[in-house]
């Protein structure tokens, strides 16, 4: 019986993750931490919370003594770092809490890792560690080579996190592997981001805000998938390696958008251009010759497909995005839109 650490699991992807094993495996059991942040929430974790080989517990990862103690009493066969500050646009109003979570949770994580002689440390990173490609130069890619050069306090704070990793494997030779991955979407998706935001106004009738002209572009990878190759590199990766992880998947945000609109039958006039980000990167894209190549990772949702099926989960799941949106939600969205 292996006993994974997820940290972060009543987030999107980590959520997604956590069913993702327990309904894969019958000999795993899964450990969650998650400090229940605004974008954690419990209600998305309602469907293992019975399982006897799941256990939840909340805690910051940046809280050393609660992590070691943790550690030492479960004997963790792998921790897997999903836990962060996410949302760049958040980053860009309040940079601080993403320096803590991101960075120096990682550092507790590593460290409690070294102390309690882990045997896998998986850190989950995203592709905007590489900064962005030109709009013009479709034929250029990120490879695990591409140097790292972030836009954002988010896709900062989360290099900074690789090159801690990478120097706990040089230093201490701490089992780690990294992933960075390409935009995720899918069910339990927090309705700040793109693609559910979109969808929760459009079905109230909402403008849908639109940075800039709409023609970033973004490389969009259905959840499922990424948990897929999460779960491969934790079994059979390389240790000190970093895996990329896309589908080829690239669409402008306003394509994305009209996709979404004509889904539900509405009209294009919802449509409302706003203020552009400040320094928004213009196009993420992932060559994943390595992951598929060395583990045989493949992507087995397409666009069409997974983008059919998120809309529907939320058709289907109203009660769960409509408890997200009250609160701190509505003062967020206030913030960020109330003068656009
Ligand atoms: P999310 O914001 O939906 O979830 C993050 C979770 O972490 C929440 O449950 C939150 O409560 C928890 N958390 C935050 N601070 C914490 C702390 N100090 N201690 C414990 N828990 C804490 O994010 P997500 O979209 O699920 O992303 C998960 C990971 O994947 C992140 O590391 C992110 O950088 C990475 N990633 C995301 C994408 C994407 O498209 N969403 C793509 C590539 C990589
Ligand atoms: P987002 O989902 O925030 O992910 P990321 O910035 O990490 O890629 O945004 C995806 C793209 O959509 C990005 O180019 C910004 C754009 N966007 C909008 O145009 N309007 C919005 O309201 C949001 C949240 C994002």
């Amino acid at each position: 019986m292996k006993k994974l650490l997820v940290t972060g699991g009543a987030g999107f992807i980590g959520a997604n993750f956590v069913y993702y094993i327990l309904n894969k495996y019958q000999d795993r059991q899964v450990v969650c931490i998650d400090k229940l942040t605004y974008a954690g929430n419990l209600e998305t974790l309602k469907g293992v919370m019975d399982n006897p080989n799941f256990k939840f517990v909340k805690a910051d990862i940046t809280d050393r003594e609660t992590v070691f103690k943790l550690f030492e009493e479960e004997k963790f066969d792998a921790v897997i770092n999903f836990a962060a500050e996410s949302h760049v646009d958040r980053s860009i109003v309040e940079p601080e809490v993403f320096l803590k979570t991101n960075i120096l949770g990682t550092q507790v994580l590593l460290d409690a890792t070294n102390k309690y002689n882990v045997p896998r440390y998986h850190q989950v990173s995203t592709d905007e560690v590489y900064g962005d490609l030109p709009l013009d130069r479709p034929d250029l890619f990120f490879t695990e080579d591409t140097p790292i050069h972030t836009s954002s306090p988010y896709s900062a704070s989360k290099a900074s996190a690789d090159l801690l990793v990478l120097a706990y494997y040089r230093t201490y030779k701490t089992p780690v592997t990294i992933s960075r991955c390409s935009n995720n979407y899918g069910p339990y998706h927090f309705p700040e981001k793109l693609i559910p935001l979109m969808i929760v106004n459009a079905l109230h009738d909402k403008a849908l805000p639109v940075y800039g002209e709409g023609i970033n572009v973004r490389d969009w990878l259905y959840v499922e998938d990424h948990c897929k190759a999460i779960d491969m590199i934790v079994n059979d990766g390389t240790v000190g390696e970093i895996y990329n992880i896309g589908g080829h998947n690239e669409r402008q945000n306003i394509e994305v958008v009209k996709t979404i609109i004509k889904a539900l039958g509405k009209d294009e006039s919802l449509i409302k251009y706003v203020t552009d980000r400040p320094g928004h990167d213009r196009r993420y894209a992932i060559d994943p010759t390595k992951i598929r190549t060395e583990l045989g990772w493949y992507p087995e949702t397409d666009f069409d497909t997974g983008i059919q099926k998120t809309i529907d989960w939320y058709l289907e799941n109203r009660e769960w995005w409509q408890n997200v949106m009250d609160g701190s939600y509505q003062e967020y969205y206030e913030k960020m839109y109330g003068n656009k």
